[in-house]
């Protein structure tokens, strides 16, 4: 016998925001199929916060979110929106939301969605719930976002590939990963792959020390080819703070790979990973972790919370309040850092 609910909220929407990343449709997937479980309306909202303002929305069945637990990307598509940031795109947004009855929202991505989710139900009265989207793994309050482990293996089968050429060649490869401001995804990565040296933004980093003395003791050591994994926000010591200049432009590896070519007389090669790491079929980690964190977001609407984040912690998804989630600051992996620091002596 299907069982009856009480829920808090009647119909819900969900969006994607910001970069996507690989499991999002896994998440939408389940806020759908457990919204629909529970007896609750589901509105699918297209091109993130843009598509509430514009009322860009469909009504979602179970038939929607078939076959898409194994694809990249979001369905819904998504958006970074400038309109949103402002009271007025605010407004318009909560309008549709009126106008469709909707009394609760689910948006899945990083930081600045949830900024965007706090100043909606800080001005109006609809409930919001944050689930953690982004291959940066860059929110404080989560151990883990959707997207992390896919993007990870993405850029270790990338630098592998490139490991036999380099070793064929015995040169020397400078490779860019993603993470915006945060090195998470270049530390994991760079312990991955047996990195030579690994530069990340939180630690800005000395040409001597964390480059030039990492390929010295590897040539010292019979290697004849190096890799460097550099994150995109990585930036040198004597350049002081990057904070307000754009990352991702291919610039933070190929000023190693400069440095390497004039102090090391090496020749290296670089390679930006770029786009290609938000791409491609999610890993298991990323389906089920997506499909745990849309049950309980759901769940947490039903029963009547409101500016709620899911978080992973020590392996359970429980959720929290956004506000005090938000404060919480992305910190580098410590264990990460200490046995990089053993096995490569680069951090
Ligand atoms: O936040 C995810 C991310 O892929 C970052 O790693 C990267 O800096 C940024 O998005 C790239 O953004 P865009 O897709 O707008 O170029």
């Amino acid at each position: 016998m299907k069982k009856v609910f009480t829920n808090a909220v009647k119909r819900i929407g969900i969006l994607t925001s910001g970069g996507d990343a690989p499991g999002m449709n896994a998440a939408v997937r389940a806020v759908v199929r457990t919204a629909i479980y529970r007896g609750i309306d589901v509105v699918g909202i297209r091109r993130g916060w843009n598509g509430l303002i514009n009322g860009d929305v469909f009504h979602m069945t179970t038939g929607d979110v078939a076959h898409i637990i194994n694809r990249g990307g979001t369905i819904l598509n998504t958006a970074r929106s400038e309109e949103f940031r402002t009271p007025e795109g605010r407004k318009l947004a909560y309008r549709t939301c009126k106008l469709l009855g909707l009394d609760g929202l689910v948006a899945i991505g990083g930081d600045g969605t949830f900024a965007g989710c706090l100043a909606l139900s800080s001005e109006y009265p609809i409930s919001v719930v944050g689930i953690p989207g982004t291959i940066d793994n860059d929110i404080g309050c989560s151990h883990y976002c959707i997207g992390y482990d896919t993007a990870a293996n993405t850029a270790i089968d990338a630098i592998d590939k490139l490991r036999d050429t380099m070793q064929a060649h015995e040169r020397c490869s400078v490779i860019e990963v993603m993470g915006h401001r945060a090195g998470n995804l270049a530390l994991y990565v760079g312990l991955a792959t047996g990195a030579t040296a690994v530069l990340v933004p939180e630690r800005p980093w000395d040409f001597e020390k964390d480059v030039a003395e990492k390929i010295r003791s590897a040539r010292l050591a019979g290697r004849t080819h190096f890799m460097v994994v550099c994150a995109e926000g990585a930036k040198r010591k004597e350049d002081g703070s990057l904070d307000n200049e754009k990352v991702g432009d291919g610039s933070a590896g190929q000023q190693v790979a400069d440095l390497i070519r004039k102090e090391l007389f090496l020749d290296p090669r670089v390679t930006v990973l770029g786009h290609v790491q938000r791409g491609g079929s999610p890993s298991a980690r990323d389906r089920v972790t997506a499909t745990r964190m849309g049950y309980f977001a759901v769940k947490a609407l039903a029963e009547g919370k409101t500016n709620r984040v899911i978080v992973h912690q020590e392996g359970h998804i429980t959720d929290i309040d956004m506000v005090e989630g938000l404060k919480m600051k992305n910190k580098l992996n410590a264990d990460e850092q200490e046995v990089l620091e053993a096995v490569t002596g680069s951090m």
